[in-house]
This record gives structure tokens, C-alpha cells and sequence, in this order.
């Protein structure tokens, strides 16, 4: 089974998103060898999970570190719990535009284990290594390298260099799926499908349109 895991960041209108999902069942993707996973914004979940079909699982694209309490703005993971199966946390884009640090990470994946949702924790070169270190505990976690400089820029990283950091992500965690996001389009998924270790996708721009993300699943 590979992870095709779409990440809208801060894009779609509600309309959008409710066109977004009647296009995809329309179009009858389905496929029994890709976990298909979106990644709306948090505010959009309820209004995902009375459109999404059933084969199609939803995650945030960030969650809360603390617990519920008096943190302004924030969301814990408590109140998205049964909303959704999985949570993005870490994305580059945290950590540069908000400042996430690896200890906030860390936090946010126990707030997640505490509820059963599986975080999806992206990482980056040359701060994989000590991004995972900062994680106490990496059971059940699915990791996402990220590179930062194919993220958005229509550069995929070259397959050699994902080949490497996977493998070296692959011996300090033999059994974790690993992730490969950054610029995957319909035309480079097989490829990126294809790198030894690499057990899914992380989508960004291309998932915005029910076509390419369509023509993605359909290479796994
Ligand atoms: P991109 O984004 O596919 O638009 O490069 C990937 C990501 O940041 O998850």
C-alpha cells in the first residue's frame, strides 16, 4: 500500500472544496493499492468528511503541542479526534513561516498519540537527523522527507539524492513508511513512486486539481 497524501495548505474556498470532492467521485477514482489522504484546512474537515467518499481519509495539516486548556487560536488534538485519521506535522512551512521548533513537534506528535490519529511528520535536509532525534517516541509515526528546495518551485529533487536521504532515513527507522514530497506532478509520480524505499507521496500544488491527483493514484 502506498501513502498518496494530498496537501491543500491554505488554498480552497468552501465552494471549492465541495466541488473538489463531488469532481473526484464523479471522476470514480479508486484504487486498492494507495491510501488516499487529504489535507484541507482545518476549518473545511466537517464540511470534507460530509463530501469525501468513503475510501478517501482526511488529515489536518497541523495540530495544537498543548492540550486543551487556555491557548488562544489553538486547536488540540482532542477536538479533531474522529474527524480525521491522520495529521501533517512539521511541514517546513511551520517551522520557517511560524517558527515551529523540533521541541514543538515533538509535543504536537504525543498530543496526536494520545489520540490516535497518526502524524505524518515531514522532515528536511540537512535537519532530518536531529529533527527525528528530537521525537521521543517514532513508533506508528509516518515520516515525509521533504527537500526544501522542491517544495513549490516545479524542481522535484533529483532521484539519486532522494534515493540517498531515504536509505538514510530508512536505517534509522527500518520499519516506518517514508514519504517523498516536493514539485510530484502526474507526470513525475511513477518516478518518485519508483525510488527504492520511498512508500508514498506528499502532494502540494498538484493535489489542488482532482485530474493530476487522479493521474497520480493511478500510477501506484
Ligand atoms: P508541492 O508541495 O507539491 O507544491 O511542492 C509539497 C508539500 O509541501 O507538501
Amino acid at each position: 500500500m502506498k501513502y498518496i497524501v494530498a496537501n491543500w495548505k491554505s488554498h480552497k474556498t468552501d465552494k471549492e472544496v465541495t466541488e473538489w470532492f463531488e469532481e473526484w467521485k464523479e471522476a470514480g477514482v479508486v484504487s486498492m493499492r494507495a491510501e488516499v489522504v487529504v489535507a484541507p484546512a482545518i476549518v473545511q474537515i466537517d464540511l470534507a468528511n460530509q463530501h469525501k467518499p468513503e475510501g478517501v481519509k482526511l488529515a489536518v495539516q497541523d495540530v495544537s503541542p498543548f492540550p486543551f486548556g487556555a491557548y488562544t487560536g489553538a486547536v488540540a488534538a482532542e477536538m479533531i479526534k474522529g474527524k480525521v485519521e491522520y495529521a501533517i506535522v512539521g511541514h517546513s512551512e511551520r517551522r520557517r513561516y511560524f517558527h515551529e521548533t523540533d521541541q514543538e513537534v515533538a509535543n504536537k506528535v504525543e498530543r496526536l498519540r494520545e489520540t490516535g490519529i497518526t502524524p505524518i511528520v515531514c522532515v528536511d535536509e540537512p535537519y532530518a537527523e536531529s529533527q527525528m532525534a528530537a521525537l521521543e517516541n517514532r513508533e506508528g509515526l509516518v515520516l515525509a522527507y521533504e527537500p526544501l528546495e522542491a517544495i513549490g518551485t516545479g524542481r522535484p529533487q533529483e532521484q539519486e539524492e532522494v534515493d540517498k536521504v531515504v536509505g538514510m532515513i530508512r536505517r534509522i527507522e527500518p520499519s516506518l513508511p517514508i514519504l517523498y514530497g516536493g514539485s510530484v506532478n502526474g507526470d513525475n509520480a511513477a518516478v518518485y513512486l519508483g525510488v527504492r524505499g520511498v512508500d508514498g507521496l506528499l502532494v502540494g500544488g498538484a493535489s489542488l486539481k482532482v485530474k493530476e491527483l487522479a493521474q497520480i493514484v493511478a500510477v501506484v
